[in-house]
């Protein structure tokens, strides 16, 4: 790879407000293809907000987002829904399962609206399931598994689409924290046998310890 290349995801002079208040501040940072980053700071520093806006489930307000050399911030709602259903997988702390659906129900449902072939949709529901190590627990509903089960169930959707980029906010969040470590060695699982882009939001020192880069995040700008 040569210098051009190695960045994924680029953010340059982005700014976002809310109300206005200035939320993010003319932040800009690189993210190599293949790293475990890590965003941290502390509650309300605009963690959560970042997030959104790499991965174009918000827009900001001036600056731009390079994926792959195009600027995702100037696309519209349409090609943006398509950029994320493509390109990324996102993980939340609250799993964010469709409590009448089963973990491979939710697993499927990303791809369900586009899809033509179902079973094969399913087949390869499971075989990530299998992967991540859930697949015991396909036909169960999201209120008859663990925090760390549903979680699993939500990673899998997550790689559905097999993106380029894993978006996690907080994924250990409301996990015990044995639990918690098993969830982000799946993650280091993830980068190292798929190649995975993993930028994950966290309070917590010790995954900060596992990161390859690390970006420290205060009232809205990076502080390292
Ligand atoms: N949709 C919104 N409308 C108005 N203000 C918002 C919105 N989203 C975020 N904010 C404000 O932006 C600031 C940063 O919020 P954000 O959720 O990004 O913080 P965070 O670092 O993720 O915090 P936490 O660690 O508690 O999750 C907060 O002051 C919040 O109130
Ligand atoms: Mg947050």
């Amino acid at each position: 790879m040569n210098e051009n290349n190695k960045y994924i995801l680029e953010a340059e002079n982005i700014n976002k407000h809310f109300e206005g208040l200035h939320i993010i501040k003319d932040v800009s940072l690189k993210i190599k293809s293949g790293e475990f980053v890590v965003i941290h700071g502390k509650s309300g520093s605009g963690k959560t907000t970042l997030l959104s806006l790499l991965s174009g489930l918000e827009k900001a307000d001036t600056g731009s987002i390079i994926l792959n050399k195009n600027n995702i911030n100037n696309q519209t709602e349409e090609e943006l829904a398509k950029t994320r259903r493509q390109q990324f997988g996102f993980v939340f702390q609250s799993f964010n399962l469709l409590s009448n659906l089963t973990a491979i129900e939710n697993v499927m449902l990303p791809l369900l609206p586009i899809t033509k072939d179902i079973s094969n949709l399913k087949n390869s529901s499971l075989d990530i399931m299998k992967y991540i190590g859930i697949d015991h627990r396909k036909d169960h509903l999201p209120s008859k598994l663990s925090g760390g089960e549903k979680q699993r169930v939500a990673i899998s959707r997550a790689l559905i689409n097999n993106p380029q980029i894993l978006f996690a906010d907080e994924p250990t969040g409301n996990l015990d924290s044995t639990t918690g470590k098993a969830v982000i060695d799946l993650f280091l699982r993830l980068k190292n046998e798929r190649k995975l882009t993993i930028i994950l939001v966290t309070h917590d020192q010790e995954i900060v310890k596992l990161a390859d880069s690390v970006i420290e995040i205060k009232d809205g700008e990076i502080v390292c």
